[in-house]
């Protein structure tokens, strides 16, 4: 384990030109040594630092193919960079410029707590197979327990497609019926049964503090979809008055969110898809259109700029940040590199090798699935 190592304060003190001057030097410096991955929810001042940029499916593919560097530092957050290593093989330092950049939604699901929920579901579902499918917002040791027990990650990119491999599993007991724990996402879960043709019915949702998550085996046993009672709060505050009100003010305005708001909000929304899919349908639009984008902030900013020739607008009027994304920050990244660039590594995020082992099955299997990644949002 590694233990955070504060930000030398003189680093607070440096303005943003002489930042930029040092990051520059200390990139430089490193060369081909180094790769900068950055995910679309950070700011643009981070990004413009980044040799690649992507959600969080393409981000993980592009840390398995690094064979080259010795350093990836990881704009993003805690699970991200956990994902990194485990992909890299531990065969690259993993750097996360400030290690408290944790998701919260990737804390609600412990890895002790999906064990009993596995055990449990088992106990009540009468023979049928549970899949569990762990969103990558997890971590490591909830990855694991998936890959352990022939479950999958998967992103909010292909999220369906690792549904649908997951209803294909044949489970040891002879039963024709599977059923997906999906964790730790409930919306992002939901959102994508309804996309598959199900209905809310064959939702139940498992509440890990309560004795079988609060469910009985009838439950259990009629539904398809497990889902974990976890969420982001960042797309939980977007709502369907938000879109309500932005299509009154902006007639014949596209709405596109992502699908860890709630489903009401995925429901009355046109669009709903992934970072990397909103952005695709935002640059696929024509000149002169609309859209009103539920996402964290810095995209929907981005896209702003990027388009202005089209009317972007966040779909709420305040609000929409990720605090954790906005750890990573220039005195940050400027520290981190300056200690490689001396021959120190600060901040790695190394998993632990038995958690490794399993924990990469899960996502390899989920990098593996073919046409995983549909580029199109899907429509309500
Ligand atoms: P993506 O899978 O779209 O990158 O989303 C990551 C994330 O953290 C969304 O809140
Ligand atoms: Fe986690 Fe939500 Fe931030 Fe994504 S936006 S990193 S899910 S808190």
């Amino acid at each position: 384990m590694v233990l955070p190592v504060a930000l030398p304060p003189e680093y607070l003190s440096l303005c943003p030109p002489e930042l930029d001057r040092r990051i520059g030097a200390a990139k430089r410096a490193l060369g081909e040594r180094l790769v900068i991955l950055g995910h679309h929810y950070q700011h643009d001042e981070i990004l413009r630092y980044a040799d690649f940029t992507g959600d969080s499916l393409k981000l993980s593919q592009l840390a398995a193919q690094q064979s080259r560097a010795e350093f990836i530092v990881f704009c993003g957050v805690h699970f991200m960079a956990e994902s990194a290593d485990i992909l890299s093989g531990g065969t690259r330092a993993v750097i996360l410029p400030d290690l408290s950049a944790g998701c919260p939604m990737a804390e609600m699901a412990e890895a002790d707590d999906v064990q009993t929920a596995l055990d449990e579901l088992a106990a009540l579902a009468g023979g049928a197979a549970i899949v569990p499918i762990t969103y990558v917002n997890s971590a490591a040791s909830a990855k694991a327990i998936t890959g352990r027990a022939g479950g999958a990650c998967c992103t909010s990119s292909n999220c369906r497609a690792v549904f649908e491999w997951a209803l294909t599993q044949k489970p040891a007991t002879g039963s024709t019926d599977v059923k997906i724990l999906a964790l730790p996402d409930q919306h992002l879960a939901r959102a994508t049964a309804l996309d598959m043709g199900y209905g809310l019915d064959d939702c139940a949702l498992y509440r890990p503090r309560l004795p079988n998550g609060g469910l009985t085996a009838a439950q259990v046993r009629q539904a398809t979809f497990i889902l974990w009672d976890g969420w982001c709060c960042v797309h939980q505050e977007f709502t369907v008055e938000q879109i309500a009100g932005r299509r009154r003010e902006h007639p014949g305005i596209c709405v596109i969110v992502h699908p860890e708001c709630e489903i009401s909000v995925v429901q009355a929304a046109d669009l709903h898809g992934s970072t990397e899919q909103i952005i695709a349908a935002v640059a696929a639009g024509s000149p002169g259109s609309q859209w009103a984008v539920g996402t964290e902030i810095n995209l929907v900013n981005r896209l702003t700029r990027l388009h202005a020739d089209r009317r972007v607008l966040n779909l709420a009027d305040a609000g929409g940040k990720c605090a954790m994304m906005a750890h990573i920050d220039l005195p940050h990244l400027c520290w981190a590199l300056e200690n490689l660039a001396a021959g120190r590594v600060v901040n790695r995020v190394q998993v632990a090798e038995p958690i490794r082992r399993d924990a990469v099955i899960a996502l390899e299997r989920m990098i593996r699935l073919k046409g995983a990644a549909d580029a199109s949002p899907a429509k309500r």
